[in-house]
């Protein structure tokens, strides 16, 4: 009998690495972001096209607003134009947008995109994208907390807390993928990622293609969950 591929439902993608692939070829960090936003749908489709359920992709953290304010520019306009060029996409393929992060500080017009594309593909039951945009996971384990709190709780139990974040309601992560040679979290959805799989892999963001994700799933397939047992 062929034997069945176990394949993660939640795939968690920090995608890293843009500026180094830019500097090694001598080109601003900005060329790397617009490179690297240009396999993020490719990248994203063959984990729906595998049978993977929600994709969380990491694109801006609460920790990246020190960077010099021109490459902040660069990663949020391409984010706005991607957020448009894809949402025919999404729509047609009925993945429900969601973004994780506080976007009040985001500049208006990205704002925009964002609400109306969450918006547009809300009614949406099956395969979840979800943009980590301004997040960064104690901030929003924080907000769950007091959200709890406001709600009346005096006792705060796990399930309040998953209630409370941006991803309440999908699954946990499965499969964290981080390019780039970098084997760390960097504040990624640590309460949803307790029991992920971690794949670290030193290919740049921009060079992570398709057979690089198949690469990881085949990776994924291999492992043994255990959660505590044995
Ligand atoms: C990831 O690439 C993109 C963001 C953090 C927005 P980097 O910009 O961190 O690239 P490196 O790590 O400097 O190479
Ligand atoms: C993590 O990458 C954030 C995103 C990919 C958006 P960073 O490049 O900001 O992470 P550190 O600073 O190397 O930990
Ligand atoms: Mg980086």
């Amino acid at each position: 009998m062929e034997e069945v591929k176990s394949v993660p439902r939640h795939v968690g993608i920090i995608m890293d690495g843009n500026g180094r692939w830019a500097t090694k070829r001598g080109k601003p960090r900005s060329y790397g972001h617009k490179k690297g936003a240009d396999v993020i749908d490719e990248v994203a489709t063959a984990c729906f096209n595998n049978g993977v359920e929600v994709v969380s992709l990491y694109a801006f953290s609460t920790e990246n607003w020190v960077r010099p304010k021109e490459e902040i520019d660069a990663i949020f306009g391409l984010l706005g134009v991607l957020i448009e060029k894809k949402l025919a996409k999404l729509i047609k393929r009925e993945v429900k947008l969601i973004i994780s992060g506080d976007i009040s500080p985001l500049p208006e017009n990205l704002r925009k995109k964002c609400l109306n594309a969450v918006k547009k593909s809300e009614n949406f039951k099956g395969r979840v994208l979800n943009v980590a945009l301004n997040y960064g996971s104690r901030a929003e384990i924080v907000r769950a907390v007091n959200k709890a709190i406001k709600n009346g709780k005096t006792e705060i139990k796990e399930q309040d807390v998953s209630d409370g974040l941006y991803t309440n309601g999908l699954p946990d992560v499965d499969l964290v993928i981080r390019t780039s040679g970098e084997s760390r979290l960097s504040n990624f959805f640590l309460w949803q990622c307790a029991y992920a799989e971690l794949y670290f892999t030193d290919v740049l963001w921009p060079d992570f293609h398709a057979d690089e994700l198949e690469k990881a799933l085949e990776w994924y397939s291999g492992r043994k969950r255990r959660f505590g047992g044995v």
